[in-house]
């Protein structure tokens, strides 16, 4: 049967890709950033996942304001890098695991989440920002992907509660999969920060940090912050916190962390990351 081992949860800035790109990592600015990393990559080397469900939101890439999926599961084979202005970011195209996500689908909409199935979509610096943080630079990932496309974008966005229990359902649709799969949720975006108006460049570390230190012992705490306090103490893009905690759902009550790493700034965010193990 298949099994989810562990959850890694990241921002996904989409300068940290840039970095990557043109060479400039190894840069004085960027190099602390990358220094958080070199664990996280032993790591995920060491934990060998054969696939990892990837939440993250579309920032118009695959979706404009004309159609906007709560929760959208990745079903294809394959999902290309998106062009977000640049051309394409030149990493390796997604390769995707069409059964278990088509058996992800069922087993969740038939516990009452509706998620839109997805057959076609480019996926954009929310996905594949985390994936070159842990894996670095090869000529294929080592891993198959099932993006899960979450609107963090347009009011209104699902709560961290609703999140949390779609994590559930998600860890019982893994662990009744009958393929022998090791299974690692990402949880991507935040952590504090806002893009736009008189309090752009807002980042608030007191907030990230009592964030980081609950999400192990007390995420039922967590699921409890309305958007308003996202809003508020985080920023508007700060909401994207609320991906953390479908990886939290999927995961152990008792999830190990194992690794955290936080840094300010990257672009104009608050890089925060964290990896917890289940204990079995
Ligand atoms: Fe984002």
């Amino acid at each position: 049967m298949a099994k989810l081992i562990a959850g890694v949860t990241t921002s996904h800035v989409p300068a940290i890709g840039a970095a990557l790109d043109n060479g400039k990592s190894g840069e004085p600015y960027w190099q602390p950033v990358f220094k958080g990393y070199e664990r996280s990559k032993q790591w995920i080397k060491d934990a060998k996942p054969d696939v990892i469900i990837l939440v993250y939101n579309d920032h118009a890439s695959a979706f404009s304001l004309e159609i906007i999926p709560t929760f959208a599961l990745g079903c294809a084979e394959e999902f290309p890098p998106a062009d977000e202005g640049w051309g394409p970011r030149k990493v390796p195209v997604v390769k995707g695991h069409p059964d278990l996500a088509w058996h992800i689908a069922q087993s969740v909409i038939l516990d009452e989440f509706d998620l839109t199935i997805v057959n076609k979509m480019p996926v954009d610096h929310g996905l594949t920002v985390p994936m070159s943080l842990l894996y670095g630079q090869p000529a294929a990932w080592p891993v198959r992907v099932i993006p899960l496309c979450v609107n963090v974008i347009q009011y209104p966005p699902p709560t961290g509660h609703r999140c949390y229990m779609l994590g559930k359902a998600i860890r019982k649709a893994v662990e009744s999969f009958d393929q022998d799969l090791r299974v690692v949720i990402f949880g991507t975006g935040g952590m504090s920060h806002q893009l736009q108006g008189p309090r752009a460049g807002l980042i608030n570390s007191e907030f990230d940090a009592r964030f980081l230190d609950a999400f192990a012992p007390h995420p039922d705490k967590l699921v409890k912050i309305p958007h308003l306090e996202y809003m508020r103490e985080a920023g508007s893009e700060g909401i994207e916190m609320v991906m953390w905690l479908i990886a939290r759902g999927a995961l152990d009550v008792d999830a190990k962390e194992i690794y955290r790493f936080y840094h300010v700034p990257a672009s104009n965010t608050a890089v925060g990351h964290m990896i917890l193990e289940n204990r079995a």
